[in-house]
């Protein structure tokens, strides 16, 4: 088995580059990788992220994003993710499970027991091994995407700041529930010392699993 690594964060956090650059390090130490990102990564799943962002869904429910969210989740998973998993690939995914634990169950206030149940539904066994947490304040993250004329503006990004707030809440309450799994790296940095600090942390995860002597 590989491993499954996931990225997260909030809006403008940077995620989608580190992870960019996170890719040829761990090939030069000799992983195979497959890069990947949520909602999507497969055809069944972009499918579905057009629906969630489409900012023509403004009344979409929110049970109906969370479900949404979780059906695109085991999708891109049991025909991309698992595969790769079990052929011994590290697997490095642009969020996850945390993204819908912060969002739907805190920022929408669906509560994260409730967001955590309906997701074991669709993940199963699959948890993360390890998560990388992208912290910045939300002020400054929405003022680097506004900054970025390239970036899509989606059916969350246009939430309120009090929105996002409420998704920094919650990352924060999972890195609490979480304190093996989520890693801390402060994101309100230059992109180097973030890479870096991001590379460290999955060279100490790699090394830990290898003394383990567990895969
Ligand atoms: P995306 O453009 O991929 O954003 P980012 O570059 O910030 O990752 O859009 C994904 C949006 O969906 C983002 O606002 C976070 C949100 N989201 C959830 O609310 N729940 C989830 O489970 C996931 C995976 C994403």
């Amino acid at each position: 088995m590989g491993y499954l690594i996931t990225l997260e964060g909030g809006e403008g956090a940077g995620k989608t580059s580190i992870l960019k650059r996170l890719v040829p390090f761990l090939e030069q130490l000799g992983h195979p990788v497959v890069s990947t990102r949520e909602p999507g990564g497969i055809e069944i799943s972009e499918q579905i992220r057009k629906v969630i962002l489409d900012q023509n869904n403004m009344k979409m429910d929110a049970r109906t994003e969370a479900l949404l969210y979780a059906a695109a989740r085991r999708q891109h998973l049991v025909e991309k993710v698992i595969p790769a998993l079990e052929a011994g690939k590290v697997v490095l995914c642009d969020r996850y499970i945390d993204s819908s634990l912060a969002y739907q169950g805190h920022a929408r206030g669906l509560g994260i027991p409730e967001i955590l149940s309906i997701n074991k539904f669709a993940i199963d066994k699959y948890m993360p091994d390890l998560t990388l947490y992208f912290d910045i304040q939300p002020e400054v993250g929405l003022s680097r995407i506004e900054s970025d004329g390239n970036r899509e503006v989606n059916r969350l990004d246009v939430e309120s700041i009090k929105f996002h707030k409420a998704v920094w809440e919650g990352y924060q309450m999972l890195v609490q529930q979480y304190p093996e799994r989520i890693q801390v790296i402060d994101a309100d940095n230059e992109i180097d010392a973030v890479v870096q600090a991001a590379q460290e942390a999955v060279l100490a995860f790699l090394e830990k699993n290898k003394e383990k002597g567990d895969r």
